[in-house]
């Protein structure tokens, strides 16, 4: 095979061939064919697209790049979680432990966040002693004796995809679905669950900002699991708001460990107890709305978390990290708050250092936002909205000028509020 083959044949809006995709992926993967030529093949994809035979090949190519996890020797059926990624989007966490409860355990390979998202294990890391890098031995160990884990996925899975993905990130070719559908989907096959449920964002805060693009998506992703022989199913939720009240890494491990508690936010709670309900059903077991809400309230869930932190070096009892500054914002007129827009907040709470530019740099610990009212909510002139949270009050002025036009208040009684769970 050559690759200017193959790209011109997708530039020309062919179909490639199973052969043709194998040896680009492995001639990619071992540095035959160049970044440059990769690049072009991926600009000719997000502009003609791949069939679902195309996504379905290319995905399997990258799964053979590297390492599967094996679960099979465990006790307990497997189920997994992945979230396309929002703002305040810290369900994980809650996640993880509430569906070992039911005796399936979750192995839950994750990523640090990039851009305004955040990433969960940022936010685990700012508990003290918390480990993210685990053996495949010490995940197998988690899963055995906790029932959850959640941890790096380790460079063994799907390399061809790690080194894809950053040159997408640089070559203006993230947009695609099916490259996108078949990145996604590569990692979680190869990490070997079971059941699978994904949560795709729709909205200001999301990856895919609109309906169409979230369904196409979602609809991708499914089919590649099916495929694989992966039991898939697929929500459809909103990001137009952040979830929840808080956005920063120790501050949304406080609001989970609330959610733990049999409290926190009722967005938080119901999207958390929505993907339980789904990851237990895709493993076989007939668990509804009620039972695992009780295992929220009455302690069970929060037994499992304090095993998956301690289980990892983390101290459960050792105070969050509390930034060093913080800054109130407040309404600027009386009447409903009819947007509170995710972006802006995201985009706010990464500049206060919550995030990263760059893969390299570190993040706050502390840094973020807490919001003291909600899209619907009635507000008074100079009540807070917002508090801003930084170790680096040079980053306020930038933070608030973003964070103050991502809300709206209007003189209406007719707001409605969206729905949370959109399209299962
Ligand atoms: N997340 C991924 O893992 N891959 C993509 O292509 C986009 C989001």
């Amino acid at each position: 095979f050559d690759a200017v083959d193959i790209i011109r044949a997708k530039r020309d809006g062919r179909v490639l061939t199973t052969e043709e995709i194998n040896w680009v992926i492995a001639a990619y993967t071992d540095g035959t064919v160049a970044d440059y030529q990769m690049a072009a093949l991926n600009m000719a994809i997000l502009l003609n697209g791949m069939n679902r035979q195309e996504i379905s090949t290319w995905t399997s190519a990258m799964i053979a790049s590297g390492e599967r996890m094996d679960f099979s020797s465990l006790r307990f059926p497997t189920s997994d979680k992945h979230s396309t990624g929002g703002v305040g989007d810290k369900i994980t966490l809650p996640l993880a432990p509430l569906v070992s409860v039911f005796d399936v355990a979750v192995p839950q390979l994750s990523g640090r966040g990039l851009g305004h998202t955040g990433g969960t294990l940022d936010k685990l890391e700012s508990i003290a002693g918390w480990r993210a890098a685990l053996s495949n031995d010490e995940v197998m160990n988690m899963l055995d004796t906790v029932g959850a884990v959640i941890c790096q996925a380790g460079s063994g899975l799907a390399p061809a995809d790690r080194k894809l993905y950053a040159l997408r990130d640089v070559t203006g070719t993230v947009e695609a679905i099916p490259l996108i559908a078949s990145s996604i989907m590569s990692k979680k096959i190869a990490e070997g669950t079971g059941s699978l449920v994904l949560d795709v964002k729709v909205g200001s805060g999301a990856f895919m900002k609109n309906e169409e693009n979230a369904r196409e998506l979602a609809r991708t992703m499914v089919d590649l699991g099916k495929d694989a022989g992966v039991h898939t199913v697929a929500l459809l939720t909103n990001m137009e708001t952040p979830l929840g009240l808080t956005i920063g890494n120790a501050l949304e491990v406080r609001e989970s460990v609330e959610v733990l508690a049999g409290g926190g936010p009722a967005d938080v709670v119901d999207l958390t107890v929505a993907l339980a309900v789904e990851m237990l059903q895709g493993a076989g077991k007939d668990v509804d709305d009620a039972e695992v809400r009780a295992a929220l309230s009455d302690g069970r869930a929060m037994d499992k978390w304090r095993a998956m932190i301690a289980g990892q070096g983390g101290d459960n009892d050792a105070p969050l990290p509390v930034a060093q500054e913080q800054h109130v914002i407040t309404a600027q007129a009386s009447g409903t708050l009819t947007k509170l827009d995710a972006y802006g907040v995201g985009v706010a709470s990464w500049r206060l250092g919550a995030g990263r530019a760059r893969k390299e740099d570190p993040v706050q610990a502390g840094a973020g936002i807490e919001l003291h009212a909600k899209p619907g909510d009635t507000v008074t002139a100079g009540q807070p909205l917002m508090t801003l949270h930084t170790d680096t009050p040079e980053r306020f002025a930038r933070a608030i000028e973003i964070a103050e036009t991502a809300a709206v208040i209007e003189d209406t009684n007719a707001f409605e509020a969206p729905k949370l769970i959109i399209d299962r």
